[in-house]
């Protein structure tokens, strides 16, 4: 998109496409790039809610200047979030605007301090006094760690619009239409879990908490800092969000293995046939050396059946599996039941052990029965492979 687009007749979508960055928060890949969605709201007094990465500042100008016009002031830069890829066009903006006010909570302009150099040119603001721009009113609600601590949410009750900064967003650029009007929502789903998964999801009991403030609002237009604007069926990202935040899991499960020569691989292999034939429609295996850590905590998150299968490498764990396990403990996943499966050359119980010293301090439930192979897979080990994933099935039923 090249031009502004309007939200309603007086909000308008300025935000960018970012199809250049490879990994965001240079981790997690952007195969559909991101965009970085600011708003403008046009009235006596001009705010703008949230702004771009600090290399899209030129482009957002322009945006700013199609709707205000070449000699257009913008009073206000509300930032509900500050992490650079919406605050990195602050420089910019107070060089261009040198009357703006930036508008943040006491943690915002503290931590905004600490990242550019800004002045008194500041507003604090709070969950009791509402900012008025002139016909709309912004109120502020704190929705902290989701996913920082100085994290908000802005809200107009005039047009009934939430901007709900990184909450409710998902990776991917618009191809075209900002709207949920016309999204294909299992194709919105992945990679909004994933983003859920990978960014937020740490954080899902303040997630419930932030949901509680949401759910008081009365809402017609709900405009995350990344994905769609959602005008049609707002409640849908939000019923999302409370299921992935309660990480109750869909019943399926997802099969992560890590294998040097096949073995083990042939193992997980066989769980998930056995879980399929034992009537778990979804079910999802993945090579954890060749699958981004990104795509492996997100088909976790999703299912509530977790099987891991692993060699063991030097006298531990697989390093590809062991990291994911340990990306699985970094981000509180919860609520799994578990199935592990092993192999070994000459350090015998190694795997086995340290997946059940994890699966017990996250507190997920095993199933029956352990699966160890020591160097040739044999037809008894594929039986208690095929035994595991029946189990695991019916523990899921
Ligand atoms: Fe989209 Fe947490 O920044």
């Amino acid at each position: 998109m090249t031009s502004c687009e309007p939200i309603t007749e007086s909000i308008f979508y300025v935000g960018v496409n970012d199809r250049q960055t490879d990994l965001f928060e240079s981790l997690w890949p952007l195969p559909d790039g991101i965009a970085y969605n600011s708003y403008l709201i046009r009235d006596e007094k001009v705010a703008l809610i949230d702004a771009v990465k600090g290399s899209f500042s030129l482009e957002l100008l322009e945006k700013i200047r199609a709707v205000l016009g070449p000699s257009g002031k913008v009073d206000y830069l509300v930032i509900n979030h500050m992490e650079p890829d919406h605050s990195g066009a602050i420089g910019m903006l107070c060089a261009v605007f040198p009357e703006i006010k930036i508008v943040g909570n006491k943690k915002t302009l503290a931590m905004l301090k600490q990242f550019h150099s800004v002045g008194d040119n500041v507003v604090e603001v709070d969950e009791k006094e509402p900012l008025s721009l002139g016909r709309h009113r912004l109120s502020f609600h704190l929705i902290p760690m989701v996913h920082w601590p100085e994290t908000m949410v802005t809200y107009e009750p005039t047009e009934k619009v939430l901007f709900s900064g990184d909450a409710f967003g998902s990776y991917g650029v618009f191809s075209g239409g900002l709207f949920d009007d016309h999204l294909d929502l299992s194709l919105f789903d992945d990679e909004a879990l994933r983003y859920y998964a990978n960014i937020v999801g740490a954080f899902s009991a303040f997630v419930q908490k932030a949901l509680a403030k949401v759910r008081t609002l009365d809402l017609s237009i709900l405009c995350p800092s990344h994905g769609p604007v959602w005008r049609k069926n707002p409640g849908y990202v939000i019923e999302r969000y409370d299921e992935w935040s309660r990480q109750a899991g869909r019943r399926g499960a997802f099969v992560a293995y890590g294998s040097m020569y096949g073995q083990t691989a042939q193992l997980a292999e066989a769980v998930g046939q056995a879980l399929v034939s034992s009537g778990v429609d979804e079910v999802v295996i993945r090579d954890t050396a060749r699958t981004h850590p990104s795509y492996l905590l997100r088909d976790a998150w999703r299912y509530r059946g977790l099987a891991l299968a692993g060699c063991t490498y030097d006298m531990g764990l697989f390093p590809p599996l062991e990291a994911f396990v340990a990306l699985l403990v970094s981000k509180k996943v919860k609520n799994k039941t578990l199935g592990l499966c092993g192999s070994y050359s000459w350090s015998r119980g190694i795997v086995l052990k340290k997946l059940k010293e994890v699966a017990a301090a996250q507190g997920w439930q095993c199933v029956e029965p352990e699966v160890e192979i020591y160097g040739v897979l044999s037809e008894e080990a594929l039986a208690k492979a095929r035994e595991l994933g029946g189990n695991l099935a019916e523990s899921l039923a």
